[in-house]
């Protein structure tokens, strides 16, 4: 199954489709814990009704939606309906075969009652004893749900069936301690090797697309080290808030929220050595080393390396914008971070000496995700005199989104007849070259799980590591005497600590 993805890969750069069309999921039972919930109605159902419409699930397939809230068959299969826009008829006809289950999740016959109901649909549509549960509740309920269900026998197949496997979304843990006991538990039910750790970030087809863009071209990976990268820049920006989740986003902050999962997978990706195959273990064995390979932060080291920041009230595309202590759910003396800038640098033979600048927030100016990696200066600038201003060092930049695409940007003569230097961009955009709807994060991601690719799942080791990386921040600012968050203004690119971060270096954030 493994060379699937190294197919869709090379797929990748001859198709002028990027979707992965050769994969077709076997007969399966998916089953979500937390189908009451928002995660279930606003990405999981839609992933999977295009999943149906895209033809690539087996005709014995079902869902079983397992929560507390009162349901029956029918008002989940109306649920999965309206969720759904412009349902189809394939959707409604797969939907028809969709179940419930009520149940408290720490209570055995909530269970007894779901095998039953999985028996009785391998018996009824097929699907063959094989099983792919979603953890879609509450993190606190992870290790419970895994260890119920091994209980009655349900963390392995089905009478001839092939597998069972469990999907897990984030949070994985609050921190190193907590992420190894929660590994600890599931691996008392549940093998490794059937664990799917969910980062969505590794669903993006750009972000896929950083393997593609390394390892299959000669003129980018001979410069992509210490030798010419200057440094590295990775923007996580979001113009949102925290919308209704601010009771959540109070126990998480910025650094759990997206610097320990999706900028150290993207990290992961970008700076890892190249992997012998493009497979779950050796694309996860090269992440796994790189992140091994960044700075554990002193202690002492944490508040000249990190800088975290709240949004105040501001201005937003012409609207005027409420400040994070104002939102729902929220303490109004939080001092929880929604932007957190930072400092980095790499272990390694290849990036020793190149910083790796971090920022991510919300309510920042615009919603943009993208790497850049700033190159040197060339060692001898012969008409140094005759550079326009405008003159920047190279950069090959990422653009994961909302623009997906690559840029390089060089120095290119101003025509006329004097000769003046000007930074020009060369550009990539992924919507002008590809035709075709690119498959959401979500949709890949599920139909990888059913089909048992691992290779955009995270291991245990990877986020053991990192949460190893960040935690020493976090408890640096548990200190009742750490230094509260700077606040920014809604719809600025965060406090002035940040710029302060990178400007004590002579470096400064590329505007975006
Ligand atoms: C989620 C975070 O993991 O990622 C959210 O919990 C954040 O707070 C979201 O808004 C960002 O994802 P995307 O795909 O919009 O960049």
């Amino acid at each position: 199954m493994e060379s699937t993805t190294e197919s869709e890969l090379t797929e990748i750069t001859k198709s002028s489709t990027p979707t992965s069309t050769d994969k077709h999921a076997p007969p399966v039972t998916m089953i979500i814990f937390g189908a009451s919930g928002d995660l279930t109605s606003r990405k999981i159902l839609p992933s999977i009704a295009a999943l149906v419409n895209r033809g690539v699930l087996d005709e014995a397939f079902s869902v079983v939606g397992v929560a507390r809230t009162e349901m029956s068959d029918s008002d989940f299969q109306k649920l999965a309906i309206e969720c759904v826009p412009d349902s189809t008829d394939a959707w409604k006809s797969a939907v028809s075969r969709f179940r419930y289950v009520t149940g408290e999740y720490d209570d055995l016959s909530t269970f007894s009652t779901l095998q039953n109901v999985l028996d009785e649909l391998d018996k009824t549509i097929g699907t063959q004893g094989n099983r792919l549960f979603y953890l879609a509740t509450l993190p606190s309920m992870f290790a419970e749900v895994a260890s119920q269900l091994a209980q009655v026998g349900l963390n392995k197949p089905g009478p001839g069936g092939l597998f069972a496997r469990l999907v897990i979304e984030k949070p994985f843990g609050r921190d190193l301690q907590s992420a190894i006991t929660l590994n600890r538990s599931l691996h008392e039910s549940f093998d490794e090797a059937q664990i799917y750790r969910i980062d969505h970030y590794l669903g993006k087809e750009t972000v896929q697309n950083v393997l593609a863009l390394r390892f299959s071209n000669a003129i980018f990976e001979p410069v992509w080290d210490r030798r010419y990268v200057d440094h590295i820049q990775v923007t996580v920006a979001e113009s949102i808030g925290v919308e209704h989740r601010g009771g959540f986003y109070e126990t998480a902050g910025a650094l759990r929220d997206i610097v320990q999962n999706h900028v150290m997978q993207v990290l992961g990706l970008v700076l890892m050595e190249p992997a012998a195959q493009v497979d779950g273990q050796s694309i996860r064995d090269e992440k796994v080393k790189l992140l091994r390979s960044i700075e554990i932060m002193e202690p002492d080291k944490v508040d000249s390396l990190v800088v975290r920041g709240q949004y105040d009230q501001g201005w937003l595309e012409g609207n005027q914008v409420s400040a994070y202590r104002q939102e729902d759910g929220v303490a109004p003396d939080s001092n929880t971070e929604t932007f957190v800038a930072m400092k980095l640098m790499v272990d390694n033979w290849r990036w020793a000496g190149v910083p790796i600048y971090v920022r991510t927030g919300k309510r920042l100016q615009k919603r943009v995700t993208e790497v850049a990696l700033q190159f040197k200066r060339v060692p001898h600038l012969a008409f140094a005199d005759r550079l326009s201003r405008e003159l920047t060092p190279n950069y090959i930049i990422l653009r994961v989104q909302p623009e997906e695409g690559i840029s390089v940007r060089f120095g290119a003569k101003v025509p006329g007849q004097s000769f003046r230097v000007k930074t020009v961009s060369m550009d990539f955009s992924y919507g002008d070259a590809f035709s075709g709807e690119t498959p959401d994060a979500y949709e890949r991601l599920i139909l990888d799980a059913m089909v048992g690719d691992p290779t955009l799942f995270i291991r245990a080791d990877e986020v053991a590591q990192s949460w190893t990386i960040v935690d020493p921040i976090l408890e640096n600012w548990a200190d009742e005497f750490a230094s509260p968050v700077s606040m920014y203004p809604a719809g600025s690119w965060g406090p002035t600590d940040a710029d302060l971060l990178i400007e004590r270096d002579q470096r400064r954030w590329l505007i975006l």
